[in-house]
């Protein structure tokens, strides 16, 4: 389901706009849902079109305080029937424009609820429900489509708003924790199939404050478990349910007053090994926060998120001429309420003259302490004479240029030593010749 006029008017050149995947004739649909999905997430990709937009609510109560928050991402794959007897297999993706009225906290007399409205009669709700031992759990959701739009079910033999439900009640969550599951969890419903990532989910707030100690859902546990971990020093967070994976770049940006003057992109993953055992840790710049001060000899970038209280890049002027990063600190805290506090102000990293930024495409490793490096991926910085909010000219690392120069050394040095041997051989090839005349 596409809406917005720039999608709209992309799709047109689609057959069936804003919704797609596969088609298949008869009444056996071949290709798995899942692997609709997947092609539609990857063309999406690659157009840059259909891109499902995340969701997110927070309700206050009466008295202004927040009760009720989510955020999340959905999509759904529903089979449908055309006139001319095919079994049509659609993506409904949710538009960018959605609204949430009939979502309220709940009283002593109704539950909480999330209801969504979107595109030509979409709807989706969601209620929960009190459990025993002080926990709540998500009761039913319930998502509702529309035939009779033209574009998403071009053909439908029947046309008509159609409901696809699905009963939950299976994740007791402890009251004053927030659900939060990265993975995709999906539900077979009525007509349809539903697809959930990236949620995060808290009813019943007390006290107007969302709970920083999460419920991690079964799957995103056994994505970060399944390395040699023990759960001692399984962060807090879930934030990187596949840390292997090369972390997503974020865009930082400090400012004074109004104008930018510390800018840096780079993707940051934390590796700290404490007793032996090694967990990493992606930073997802999504929901990170960032902080910092700029000053003329030295600058600060911070960078906080829910696992992570603060990382410190803190930058120096030496020479009057370069910069470099010379403190970096960090302070994590693990499931176990334990904390890891990390610093070191005598690094010499990231070194580039003034006015111009610092540039590693490579994956580069900050040895901070024994408990912890940090590997950045895809970095620029320019913590210094940021001009009208834009990078000067990168000094490049020497790992991204060194087959730069490397490459044309040794294909001089080759080349150097074939002259050489060719004019050993002549001057042999001379010597020989010459002796052979002479015993004539
Ligand atoms: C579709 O199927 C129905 C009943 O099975 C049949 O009456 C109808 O003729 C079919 N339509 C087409 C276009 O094949
Ligand atoms: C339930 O609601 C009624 C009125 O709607 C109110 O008088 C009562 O105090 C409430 N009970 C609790 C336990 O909040
Ligand atoms: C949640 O919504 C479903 C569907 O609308 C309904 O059947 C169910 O009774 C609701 N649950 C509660 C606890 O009200
Ligand atoms: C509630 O907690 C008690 C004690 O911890 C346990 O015996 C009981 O099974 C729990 N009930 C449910 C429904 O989980
Ligand atoms: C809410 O506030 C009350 C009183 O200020 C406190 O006793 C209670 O522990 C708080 N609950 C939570 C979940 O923070
Ligand atoms: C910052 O921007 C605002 C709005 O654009 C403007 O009113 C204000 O004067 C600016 N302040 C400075 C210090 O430039
Ligand atoms: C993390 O650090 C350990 C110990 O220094 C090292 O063996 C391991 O390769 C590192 N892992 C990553 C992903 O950087
Ligand atoms: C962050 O958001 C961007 C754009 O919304 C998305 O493409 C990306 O996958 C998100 N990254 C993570 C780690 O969630």
């Amino acid at each position: 389901m596409c809406a917005g006029g720039r999608r709209r008017r992309l799709s047109r050149a689609l057959p069936a706009p804003g919704a797609s995947a596969s088609s298949s004739s008869g009444s056996s649909s071949s290709g798995s849902p899942s692997s609709g999905l997947a092609l539609l997430r990857c063309c999406c990709l690659v157009l840059g079109i259909c891109q499902s937009y995340a969701l997110e609510i927070n309700l206050t109560d009466s008295k202004n305080a927040t009760c009720l928050y989510s955020k999340w991402q959905m999509t759904f794959t529903v089979n449908y029937e055309t006139t001319g007897n095919e079994t049509k297999n659609v993506t409904v993706t949710v538009p960018e424009n959605v609204t949430y009225d009939g979502s309220s906290c709940g009283d002593n007399q109704t539950v909480p609820q999330i209801a969504v409205q979107f595109g030509l009669g979409y709807s989706w709700n969601l209620n929960f429900t009190k459990e025993e031992n002080n926990s709540y759990s998500i009761d039913t959701i319930v998502f509702t489509y529309n035939t009779s739009d033209n574009q998403t079910f071009p053909e439908a033999k029947e046309k008509g708003q159609i409901l696809s439900i699905v009963e939950i009640r299976k994740a007791r969550i402890p009251l004053n924790k927030i659900f939060r599951c990265h993975s995709e969890e999906s539900f077979v419903g009525d007509n349809a199939t539903h697809h959930y990532w990236e949620t995060m989910v808290q009813a019943f707030i007390q006290n107007g404050t969302i709970s920083k100690e999460e419920f991690i859902c079964g799957k995103d546990r056994a994505s970060t478990t399944a390395a040699p971990v023990t759960t001692q020093v399984v962060p807090t967070t879930t934030a990187t349910p596949i840390p292997q994976e090369k972390p997503y770049p974020g865009k930082y940006a400090v400012k004074n007053g109004n104008d930018t003057c510390l800018l840096a992109t780079m993707g940051l993953q934390l590796n700290v090994t404490q007793n032996k055992v090694n967990s990493v840790i992606n930073i997802n710049p999504n929901v990170t926060e960032v902080t910092g001060s700029c000053n003329n000899e030295t600058a600060e970038l911070r960078l906080s998120g829910s696992n992570v209280k603060y990382i410190d890049f803190i930058f120096a002027v030496k020479n009057g001429n370069r910069f470099y990063l010379k403190e970096v600190n960090v302070s994590l805290t693990f499931v176990n309420a334990s904390d890891l506090n990390v610093a070191n102000n005598n690094l010499s990293y990231w070194d580039a003259p003034l006015g111009s930024s610092y540039m590693c495409n490579r994956e580069q490793t900050l040895a901070v302490a024994e408990t912890l490096q940090i590997n950045t991926f895809d970095l620029r910085v320019q913590p210094f004479s940021v001009v009208a909010g834009k990078y000067s000219t990168a000094e490049e690392c020497f790992a991204d240029s060194d087959l730069n120069f490397l490459i044309p050394i040794a294909v001089g040095v080759a080349l150097g030593f074939l002259i050489i041997l060719v004019f050993i051989s002549y001057i042999i090839g001379r010597r020989k010749s010459r002796t052979g005349y002479q015993s004539v």
